[in-house]
C-alpha cells in the first residue's frame, strides 16, 4: 500500500495539526489499515456473551466482526464473512447458536470458526474440498482486560497488557471497583453522525476546555450544578488530563476530589444517587485499588487509542469510522455488576439523559464536530492548520498518578493522541514502533 506520510502533518512540538487528516479519503483508507488493522480494538464486554455459544456482532473499523464464546468457553473474533462467496454469515446482532449457516449456499461454521457443513460435499465437491482451510477469518489475538474484550488483526502486535500500559491503572476505576467486576446493561444505542471519528475520540480523551461553553446550556437547565466552576479555576488542583502513553488519553478526577464536594457535584457524573453509591463502599475500593484511587472522583473519562471511550455518566462507547465524514456510534451503559438494581436503573437513566442519541450533552458535542468536519471539505479550509498548543511546556508528573499530566484545561492529551496516531500511520510494522514505557508498577 502506498502511504501518505503523516508525521509532517502532525507537529506535536509546535502544537499544529493539518486539517486534511479529518477529510482526506486516502488518509482515511490508510487509517483502516495502519490504525484499525493493527491496534488492539475494543470488541465488547464479556457480560454480552456469558454462556458457551453466545455471540454478538460488532466492527473493527469497517470490518464486520462476530465475537463468540465457543462451545468450550473460549473467546473468538471473526470476520463476519462466509469463505465461499463472501456473504455475511450472521445477520443477527446477538444470540446463542452452536453454528452459523450461510444463507447463500449453506456453508456452516461453528462458534470456534471451523467449517463444519458444506452442502454437496460428496456429490459436488467429490470430497476434495479441504474444509480445514476454509474456516472463518479470525483475529490474530484476542484478550480480555477485566471483562473488556479487545482483539487485533496483527500477529506482531504487543500484548494487550503492554498496549494498555498506564491506561489500565485508570481503567480499573471503571471495571475493577467491586468484586464481580462490571457489566453492560440495557443493550446498545447505535446511530450515525456527520463527523470524523477522531473528533469523538480526542474530545472524550481530555477536552475539558469545551465543557463550560459547549455544555453551558445544561447548566442553565439545572442539570449540571456550577457549570462554569470546574474549568480553568481548578487548574491542576483537583483534575488533570493524563497522557497515559500509546495514544491513550484520560481525564482524571484527581486525588482531592473527595474533600471538595462542590467539584463532585459540578462534574457530569452518575447523578446524585449514582455518585452516593460510588462512594458508598470506600473500604472495598481501598482494598482493591489502593488509597489514591479510592479517593479519586468516581470513574474518570478517557479514550483507549484509537476509538474506545468511557465517561463517568456511566457509559462506554466505540466510534466506528464510516468514511472521513461519518461515524457510527455504538454506546452502552456500564455499571458495577454488584450494584443494587435500583442504582443500575438510576445510572442508566442518567446516562441516557446525558449521552446516547437523545442525550443533552451528546447533541451539544455532535453539532460542533459535524460543523468542524463538514468545513474540512472546503479546499480553502484544507490548507489551514489547526491549533493544539494549549499548555505546551507545562506538562508535569507527580508522585501519585502514572502518565504525563497536563492541567485540567490543556491540550496535552491531544498532542499525545495525534503524535501516536502519526506514528502508527507511518510505521511499516509494529516492529518499528516503540511503546511508551509503562510506569504503573511504581504505583
Ligand atoms: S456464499 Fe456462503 S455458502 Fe456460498
Ligand atoms: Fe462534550
Amino acid at each position: 500500500m502506498v502511504t501518505t506520510p503523516l508525521t509532517p502533518r502532525v507537529n506535536t512540538a509546535k502544537g499544529l495539526v493539518d486539517r486534511t487528516i479529518f477529510s482526506n479519503q486516502e488518509i482515511y483508507q490508510q487509517e483502516l489499515e495502519q490504525v484499525f488493522g493493527r491496534c488492539w480494538m475494543w470488541l465488547g464486554h464479556e457480560s454480552q456473551i456469558p454462556n458457551n455459544n453466545d455471540f454478538t456482532a460488532t466492527y473493527i473499523g469497517e470490518d464486520p466482526i462476530l465475537l463468540t464464546r465457543d462451545s468450550k468457553g473460549k473467546l473468538h473474533a471473526f470476520l463476519n464473512m462466509c469463505r465461499h462467496r463472501g456473504n455475511r454469515i450472521c445477520r443477527a446482532d446477538e444470540g446463542n447458536a452452536p453454528s452459523f449457516m450461510c444463507t447463500y449456499h449453506g456453508w456452516t461454521f461453528a462458534t470456534d470458526g471451523k467449517l463444519v457443513g458444506v452442502p454437496g460435499y460428496k456429490e459436488a465437491y467429490f470430497e476434495e474440498l479441504d474444509r480445514s482451510q476454509w474456516g472463518l477469518v479470525e483475529t490474530a489475538h484476542i484478550g480480555s482486560y477485566k471483562g473488556l474484550v479487545f482483539g487485533t488483526w496483527d500477529k506482531n502486535a504487543p500484548t494487550l497488557e503492554d498496549y494498555l500500559g498506564d491506561s489500565a491503572w485508570y481503567l480499573d476505576l471503571l471495571v475493577d471497583r467491586r468484586e464481580g467486576g462490571s457489566e453492560l446493561i440495557g443493550g446498545v444505542h447505535r446511530w450515525v453522525m456527520d463527523f470524523n471519528w477522531k473528533f469523538g475520540s480526542d474530545n472524550f480523551g481530555g477536552d475539558n476546555y469545551h465543557v463550560p461553553i459547549s455544555h453551558g446550556s445544561i447548566g442553565l437547565a439545572g442539570m449540571n450544578r456550577n457549570p462554569r466552576g470546574a474549568g480553568m479555576a481548578e487548574q491542576g488542583k483537583d483534575r488533570f488530563t493524563v497522557y497515559a502513553g500509546n495514544g491513550h488519553c484520560i481525564t482524571s478526577g484527581g486525588s482531592t476530589a473527595a474533600v471538595n464536594p462542590q467539584m463532585l457535584n459540578s462534574a457530569p457524573q452518575a447523578g446524585q444517587e449514582g455518585n452516593e453509591y460510588l462512594r458508598s463502599y470506600p473500604d472495598e475500593l481501598k482494598a482493591r485499588l489502593g488509597e489514591v484511587r479510592a479517593r479519586q472522583q468516581a470513574l474518570g473519562i478517557g479514550t483507549i487509542f484509537p476509538n474506545f471511550t468511557w465517561h463517568s455518566s456511566p457509559t462506554v462507547r466505540i466510534w466506528h469510522p464510516r468514511g472521513p465524514f461519518k461515524t457510527e456510534i455504538w454506546s452502552y451503559c456500564l455499571v458495577d455488576k454488584k450494584a443494587p438494581a435500583e442504582i443500575k436503573n438510576i445510572m442508566k437513566r442518567n446516562y441516557i439523559m446525558r449521552f446516547g442519541p437523545a442525550g443533552t450533552m451528546e447533541q451539544d458535542d455532535a453539532n460542533n464536530w459535524s460543523q468542524s468536519t463538514t468545513i474540512g471539505k472546503s479546499p480553502r479550509a484544507q490548507k489551514v492548520q489547526l491549533n493544539m498548543q494549549m499548555g505546551i511546556g507545562h506538562e508535569f508528573t507527580n508522585e501519585t498518578h502514572p502518565g504525563v499530566l497536563g492541567h485540567a484545561v490543556s491540550e496535552t492529551n491531544w498532542r499525545g493522541f495525534y503524535g501516536w496516531y502519526a506514528k502508527m500511520m507511518d510505521a511499516p510494522s509494529w516492529g518499528s514502533v516503540k511503546l511508551d514505557p509503562k510506569t504503573t508498577n511504581k504505583w
